[in-house]
């Protein structure tokens, strides 16, 4: 297996965009991406890929999975091939030695706290010694006291520096590994130091312990960061860099960044509410833990593209723990980092006093985009495709209330009447609800017609109840974070569909944070395409929440018991069993 570190190293940097685009002609549509599908032939587009979630689906064929997937199938690869290729466009180099997925049971979190904190006494000592790291920090605007505060250190660039100390004060190389200091090589069965030249970043929690290690490479090393993996001290998911230091100052508000320097940054200008999350996108662990501490949230990622699309994912995230959530675009820089430094500190507290909603924010993306508003030059053309995306925007909002607010703000902003606006958001409501419904009913039309199911054959003996369990899917694999209540509401043992019991095992037993490449790894093509194809549904639907999922729970659990075990055993059924147990079910029902 390759680590899944790589994995998630290589979909950070391989845009699903741009890498299909190697491939399709892509046009942009609603929050996705279309084009002719590459694996069937057709003449109206029904390949699409959504960019925000990083998976492709085709509406046609079926076919769909993440950015891996697609090279697999498009370049005719197995697995490791493909994951080999994107990393060479990447640049990122797959270790040989293999580093270890898990820490060795047996190892205390207390101990490995221990070891942490020496090991950070070891990187600031290092630090303090050399004039490249001294350098390279004083060149980003790091000042003595600001690098002891957040105790930042260097990795020196050696084979094993860092081992040698920490086993010199009596530590094993088996407890380094499993605090994710040390990996050890498969070619000569040697440890080795995991950071290497590399400026370092304590992650301390909000006891105070050192749980794990961020380190940047100096100038332009690949990759840029790398982060400690969970070890019984730290799990990323719940962890946020600052918050040891900013649970003092932000009963009011917090600020949530997306990088290290940029929460380092802002604390330096005096912001001392900043945290941000260590490379992975927003969990919804993470929004509890902000509830806890604070009223407000203040979003303010990059400002390229990718950054706008995480926001508006961090945003519904934190509204839907009840969180009062705003989101901050720093203008004229790349991200508050470099806005700090060109405009000063005065400068960004204006603009978090401005910050804006959810709303306000995709109104604004939009105005500009269309170069709508005051001295604006839109001509009517853009102006109704302006309105268009607006107009979707209003629709999604479940609070009718909200929903009357907005749609006068953006009137306003359109230059158009109210009503008007009001009636095109109507209709548009009701075009999401039947497409939606009418999609549902095609899809169950689809497989209930029993033409043959091979990837899910249980399937037709149990379409209700595959029906749920695809809701459940579905909606999981969009919002991830739900996982762990899923997890309560149902067990995998109670979904009666092998496929779909194989993928909500595999969603259950992903410890460090689920993706969809951790399904790559173990379904076949066409059981990645069905997963897929599960999203892709949902996607089409508002309502995608934990009531939901309650509701199928209830439908699995009120589904009878098979007169027979024969089915529900074995993973692929004898047919002749199966039309028996049609037949039979069918006479039960009709009786
Ligand atoms: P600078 O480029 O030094 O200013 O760092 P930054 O903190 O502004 O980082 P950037 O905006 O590029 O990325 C935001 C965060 O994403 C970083 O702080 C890291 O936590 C994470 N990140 C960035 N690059 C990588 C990478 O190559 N791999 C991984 N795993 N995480 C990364
Ligand atoms: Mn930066």
């Amino acid at each position: 297996m390759i680590p899944s570190e790589i994995i998630e190293e290589i979909k950070f940097r391989c845009d699903i965009v741009d890498v299909i685009s190697g491939y399709v002609t892509l046009k942009r549509s609603g929050s996705g991406m279309v084009g002719l599908c590459p694996f069937h032939s057709e003449k109206t587009p029904s390949f699409h890929v959504t960019p925000e979630r990083g998976f492709f689906y085709c509406f046609g064929c079926g076919v769909g999975g993440d950015v891996i997937t697609f090279i697999r199938k498009i370049e005719n690869l197995d697995y490791v091939g493909a994951v080999e290729l994107l990393a060479k466009r990447a640049g990122i180099a797959i270790p040989e030695q293999a580093r270890p997925d898990q820490a060795p049971s047996g190892v205390k979190k207390t101990r490995i706290v221990e070891i942490n904190r020496e090991a950070a006494r070891f990187f600031h000592a290092q630090l303090l010694n050399s004039p490249e790291a001294k350098d390279y920090l004083a060149q980003r605007g790091l000042t003595m006291p600001i690098i002891k505060h957040f105790g930042l250190g260097y990795a020196p660039d050696s084979f094993n520096a860092m081992q040698l100390h920490l086993t010199g004060l009596g530590y094993t190389v088996e407890e380094l590994t499993a605090a994710f200091l040390c990996g050890i090589s498969a070619k000569t069965g040697r440890p080795y130091d995991y950071f290497r030249g590399r400026i370092i970043f304590p992650i301390i929690d909000v006891s105070g312990d050192v749980v794990a290690f961020g380190g940047r490479a100096l100038g332009d090393g690949m990759p840029k960061y790398l982060n400690s993996s969970d070890t019984p001290a730290f799990k990323k998911s719940r962890t946020l860099f600052a918050l040891n230091f900013a649970r003092h100052s932000c009963a009011e508000r917090l600020i949530l960044c997306e990088g290290y320097m940029d929460v380092i940054a802002l604390h330096a200008a005096g912001f001392t509410n900043a945290v941000a999350t260590l490379g992975t996108a927003l969990t919804e662990e993470q929004a509890r833990i902000m509830k806890r501490y604070t009223k407000q949230v203040v979003i303010t990622y990059d400002s390229d593209r990718a950054g706008q699309n995480a926001a508006d994912k961090a945003i519904r995230l934190l509204e839907a723990t009840g969180l009062d959530t705003k989101v901050l675009t720093v203008t004229g820089a790349k991200d508050p980092d470099e806005y700090i430094k060109k405009y000063g500190a005065a400068a960004f507290g204006r603009l978090l006093e401005g910050s804006r909603s959810r709303f306000e924010f995709k109104l604004d993306t939009i105005t500009e985009k269309y170069k709508i508003g005051p001295g604006g030059e839109a001509d009517d053309e853009s102006k109704i495709k302006a309105i268009g995306e607006v107009v979707d925007l209003l629709a999604e909002l479940s609070s009718k209330t909200e929903c009357e607010i907005c749609t006068r703000r953006a009137a306003e902003r359109l230059d158009v009447s109210a009503e008007n606006l009001a009636r095109d958001v109507e209709v548009k409501r009701r075009k999401l609800y039947s497409a939606a419904k009418r999609a549902q009913r095609r899809q169950s039309l689809r497989l209930a017609e029993g033409y043959g199911d091979r990837v899910n054959p249980d399937r037709r003996l149990f379409m209700q109840e595959a029906a749920a369990e695809e809701a459940i899917l579905g909606i999981l694999l969009l919002y991830p974070e739900l996982i762990p209540q899923a997890l309560e509401i149902i067990g995998p043992d109670e979904f009666r569909t092998a496929l779909n019991r194989k993928i909500y095992e595999a969603i259950a037993g992903a410890s460090d944070g689920f993706s969809l490449s951790t399904l790559g790894q173990i379904l076949s093509e066409e059981e990645m395409g069905r997963a897929v194809s599960y999203m892709a549904e949902r996607e089409r639907l508002t309502k995608n929440d934990l009531e939901v999922i309650e509701d199928c729970a209830k439908t699995l659990r009120n589904s009878p018991a098979l007169p027979t075990a024969a089915a529900h055993d074995s993973d692929v059924p004898d047919p002749d069993d199966i039309a028996a147990l049609i037949a039979k079910r069918r006479a039960g029902e009709q009786s």
